[in-house]
């Protein structure tokens, strides 16, 4: 077979399983800084970042429950650092609590540039919620912390 084969050309990409380095990390605040400010959908926010993170090679998911936030952020090192920089600022939310950063070999939601979800009050259902988005397989701590999202306030 020759070296320009159409066929084994790109096979080096292929072949490339895992990108390297990642870090994950997940964050807890509290919706609404102003007064008066409405809580953004965690919906309606995932839609507004979607494009940029994909630009940034940015994954992840939003949970809200009306109060509070829960962000996984998922990418290279730098470029979750930034974002958790630009994030941090935002007076849409206030009193960020970092519940987890740490390297990763997988993404836990590599499809998704900002996946959005509102929870409902039970929190019977809200486990099952967040269950039903965790991918088999996922890192036991992003599913522990996501999965104490539904018991907050
Ligand atoms: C809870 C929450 C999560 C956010 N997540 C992201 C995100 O994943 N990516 C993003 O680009 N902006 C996100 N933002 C918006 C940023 O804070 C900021 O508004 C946006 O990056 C635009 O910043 P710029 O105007 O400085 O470009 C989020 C905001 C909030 C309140």
């Amino acid at each position: 077979m020759e070296d320009n084969d159409p066929v084994m050309a790109g096979t080096a990409d292929v072949c490339t399983l895992s990108e390297a380095p990642l870090r994950v990390l997940i964050y807890l605040s509290t919706a609404g800084a102003q007064e008066n400010a409405q809580a953004d959908t965690a919906l309606a926010l995932a839609h507004e970042v979607q494009a940029g993170n994909r630009r940034k090679g940015l994954t992840g998911l939003l949970l809200g429950n009306g109060n509070s936030y829960m962000q996984v952020l998922e990418g290279s090192p730098e470029a979750v650092g930034q974002m958790f920089a630009t994030v941090n600022r935002d007076p849409r939310h206030r009193a960020l609590d970092v519940v987890l950063d740490q390297p990763a070999t997988e993404r836990t939601f590599p499809d998704t540039a900002m996946l959005g979800l509102d929870l409902d009050a039970s929190p019977l259902d809200r486990r099952a919620a967040i269950e039903a988005l965790i991918p088999a397989g996922a890192d036991r701590d992003v599913r522990e912390k996501l999965l104490a999202f539904s018991v907050f306030d």
